[in-house]
């Protein structure tokens, strides 16, 4: 089996630039991607506090799974490190209360809060030692997390590859690439290795309403990447798969509970429900720091709910009359008996359900 430094010395850079990346040593800043102002513009921009960091979260300038909860890991170092010189209980209050603050930025994701909880068990193994090691200890713990991510997502693309057949159409929802992880991605981290490994795709892109997140960015990653690619509309993917262009569809995932059932992008449910009328494959690709092994199923999964403004507003200009209510959910669950597997870092779990979960990720979750 490769070593982890096999797997290191694997990983190539997949994009100009890193989604995001710290610079400098704990007096630094995070470098994040400003993705509200992709396709147009690859622009980086410096986080230099935390205030800064739960604004990019919310405002999605940085946004995915893995990539908000790598941000909120380097987070904490930025709302801590001002307490360095102090004592170490008021170390531990400012830590209690920024792991509050980022966990509130947006509350689907389960990766945000699986990187805070590290960044807590961190500092706590280094109880005793002089602040400023503890803060020097959570910068460390935030560079392993981009580390493990790079290696994780490359494991994901291998093992997904492998059940994408050559010429094969692919229907993909929101952007889960390079774009959300800290290197090349999960749901398109598998279209990349099924490309590097020779397989001819085409990849189906929903523009991903309200904010077309298919269309800005999942569209530019594989124009960037020369992969062969159609953008349609949310409401074209029945059509596109009666059709007979779709073979397989494979998401990202914001959420994965105990039993499978998944919180993606809004929409993505009913792309699984349209495959399962089509008996075309729906999968998921993860890693397991997306497992929420801690609830049952998807209808304890806390939905993210958005501004109005995303729908009415959403195309630089009103498109609804002032005064219409608006429903605007960020994410919705798909149940797992739509979903023919789940991709992951230690393989694929099919089929999916609470069991074969827990014997592939349960006892797995480290550290
Ligand atoms: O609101 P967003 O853009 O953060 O939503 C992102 C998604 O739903 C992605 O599909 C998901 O985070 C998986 S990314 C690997």
């Amino acid at each position: 089996m490769a070593t982890y430094a096999d797997q290191q010395a694997e990983i190539t850079e997949h994009q100009s630039l890193p989604t995001l990346h710290w610079i400098g040593d704990v007096d630094g800043s995070l470098a994040i991607i400003d993705q509200t102002r992709l396709p147009l513009e690859l622009v980086e921009i410096e986080l230099t506090d935390v205030d800064a960091l739960w604004e990019a979260i919310s405002t999605l300038r940085v946004r995915g799974a893995p990539a908000i909860g790598l941000a909120a890991g380097y987070g904490v170092v930025l709302g801590v490190r001002g307490a360095a010189e102090g004592d170490e209980a008021d170390l531990m209050a400012r830590l209690r209360k920024v792991v509050e603050y980022l966990a509130a930025s947006r509350p689907t994701a389960v990766n945000l809060s699986w990187a805070l909880a590290r960044q807590v068990r961190a500092a706590k193994k280094l109880a005793g030692r002089p602040p400023r090691e503890i803060v020097a200890g959570l910068l460390a713990e935030a560079h392993a997390m981009y580390e493990e991510d790079r290696v994780m997502c490359r494991a994901i693309g291998r093992h997904g590859a492998e059940l994408l057949a050559d010429g094969t159409g692919v229907l993909t929802h929101c952007n889960a690439g390079a774009l959300v992880t800290a290197d090349y991605g999960t749901a398109l981290g598998v279209i990349f290795a099924a490309r590097a490994a020779g397989k001819r795709l085409h990849v189906y892109v929903d523009e991903t309403r309200p904010l077309l997140q298919g269309a800005r960015l999942t569209a530019w990653e594989l124009v960037q990447a020369g992969i062969p690619a159609t953008l349609i509309c949310d409401s074209m993917a029945a059509s596109v798969m009666r059709e007979g262009r779709i073979q397989a569809v494979i998401v990202g995932a914001d959420r994965i509970a105990a039993n499978g059932d998944t919180a993606n992008k809004i929409g993505t449910y009913q792309v699984a429900l349209c495959a399962a009328a089509h008996d075309i494959p729906f999968y998921v690709a993860a890693p397991s720091s997306t497992f929420d092994l801690s609830i049952a199923s998807g209808a304890e999964i806390p939905i993210e709910q958005r501004q109005a403004r995303e729908i009415t507003h959403g195309f630089g200009r009103q498109t609804a009359p002032t005064g219409i209510d608006v429903y605007n959910p960020a994410f919705d669950v798909t149940p797992a008996r739509v979903i023919r597997a789940i991709i992951c870092e230690h393989g694929v779990i099919d089929p999916v359900n609470a069991e074969q979960i827990a014997k592939v990720v349960g006892t797995l979750r480290v550290p």
